[in-house]
């Protein structure tokens, strides 16, 4: 069997490995008929920060195909995936083609797979389409992850859902109730594994980082692609900083964002925060577990973070991930400031929700997952 998997911007990295070392761990166990595993990356991130340093970090497979799309506006990233990625689905023709989140690169291979034809003689039309980490809503249209999301979910044949609400979700938009599968999250899975290895990275020395500290990544268009937005964002953190030293590692898009509408003097107003390029997956798993608080609108962050216990401000007005707010440590508050600085102050008393971690997030669900495929196209 001939599975292929679609990586193409950061938070994919960490769900791929999952599923690579799931496929070794198969392989291993039945040696006589190996699964072979094809990994296509389309390029969407690049930047050896946001892309091939996580490849290093979490010992993934180099792809065996790189689309090197690079960036553009959401329909020609989109666009130039499909085509380029349909000469590879023809040349390939795997039984599977696994997708993972909800990133520009997840609709368009999906899309591809969705109306491709193998020629005659394949065994199969096209690949069974596998989505890991389906059913996910933020019920925000204006997201382009939500319209990913929904997009993908509804031309998968196998949905994978980290959580009840994926399941609730699917089953609300007709999705029969056979092609979904409560596995759990391969995120948590690469979390799991690389804990230990995480620990020993000595980012904190290298950054000058003392305890205790607030991590903070901001990202999303909405929080900083309008300048008024941003910068009261900026102003706010400046004011947290007063209390407690912050860590920012910093995503492309804001950087160019904070230089594009002239911002830096907000951050220099304060000698507390420190700007850092985005950084490995190790060495930001450690700044995560040695956090105090994490301040983001990530969405995996709001997963990590609930898995390791360490309380996170979510500035958003939604979340795809109710879990986290429900049994984990998660709070989720918009982007108000007196709101957020109120937020992160009670954190800092002492006073933080208690929690647990969500069902199957138990380091196995990339072993399900690979399980079920293997039942399904067998
Ligand atoms: C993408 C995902 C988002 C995910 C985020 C994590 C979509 C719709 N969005 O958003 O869900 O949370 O990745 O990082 O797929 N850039 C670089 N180097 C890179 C990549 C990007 O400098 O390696 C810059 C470019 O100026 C680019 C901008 O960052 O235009 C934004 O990148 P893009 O891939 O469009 O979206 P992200 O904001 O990264």
């Amino acid at each position: 069997m001939k599975i292929m998997s679609i990586a193409g911007a950061r938070p994919n990295f960490m769900k791929l490995a999952a599923i690579a070392n799931a496929i070794k761990e198969s392989n291993a166990i039945k040696p006589a008929s190996p699964i072979i595993h094809i990994i296509v990356h389309t390029g969407q991130h690049y930047d050896e920060k946001m892309s091939h340093g996580f490849f290093n970090d979490l010992g993934i497979p180099k792809p065996d195909i790189n689309l090197e799309v690079g960036s553009g506006s959401h329909a020609l990233q989109t666009a130039e995936i499909m085509k380029r990625f349909e000469q590879v689905l023809l040349s390939e023709k795997p039984d599977a083609l696994l997708v993972v989140g909800d990133v520009n690169s997840t609709i368009a291979c999906a899309l591809v797979a969705a109306k491709i034809e193998y020629p005659k003689g394949v065994g199969r039309k096209r690949p069974v389409i596998v989505h890991v980490e389906a059913g996910l809503r933020s019920f925000d249209r204006d997201m382009p992850e939500e319209v990913n999301r929904v997009l993908t979910d509804s031309l998968s044949d196998m949905l994978f859902v980290t959580e009840q609400s994926g399941i609730d979700n699917l089953v609300r938009e007709g999705v029969a109730a056979d092609k979904i599968y409560f596995v759990g999250n391969v995120m948590i899975d690469t979390l799991r594994q690389h804990l230990e290895k995480a620990r020993k990275s000595q980012i904190m020395d290298e950054l000058n980082v003392l305890k205790p500290y607030a991590l903070v990544t901001l990202h999303r268009p909405s929080n900083v692609d309008a300048r008024e937005t941003l910068q009261s964002l900026l102003e706010c953190l400046v004011e947290i900083s007063r209390e407690i030293s912050i860590i920012f590692p910093i995503h492309p898009r804001t950087r160019n964002n904070i230089k594009k509408f002239e911002l830096e003097y907000v951050l220099e107003k304060s000698d507390k925060i420190s700007l850092v390029d985005p950084l490995g997956y190790l060495d930001f798993l450690n700044l995560t577990t040695n956090s105090y608080v994490v301040i983001t609108d990530s969405g995996g962050l709001q997963e990590e973070t609930t898995y390791l216990g360490i309380p996170c401000v979510t500035l958003r007005e939604n979340t795809e991930r109710p879990v986290t707010v429900d049994v984990g440590t998660n709070y989720l508050i918009g982007t108000s400031p007196s709101k957020i600085r109120e937020t992160v102050n009670e954190i800092l008393t002492g006073n933080m929700k208690k929690a647990s971690i969500p069902q199957f997030w138990d380091g196995r669900a990339g072993i399900r997952i690979i399980q079920q495929i293997i039942n399904f196209t067998q």
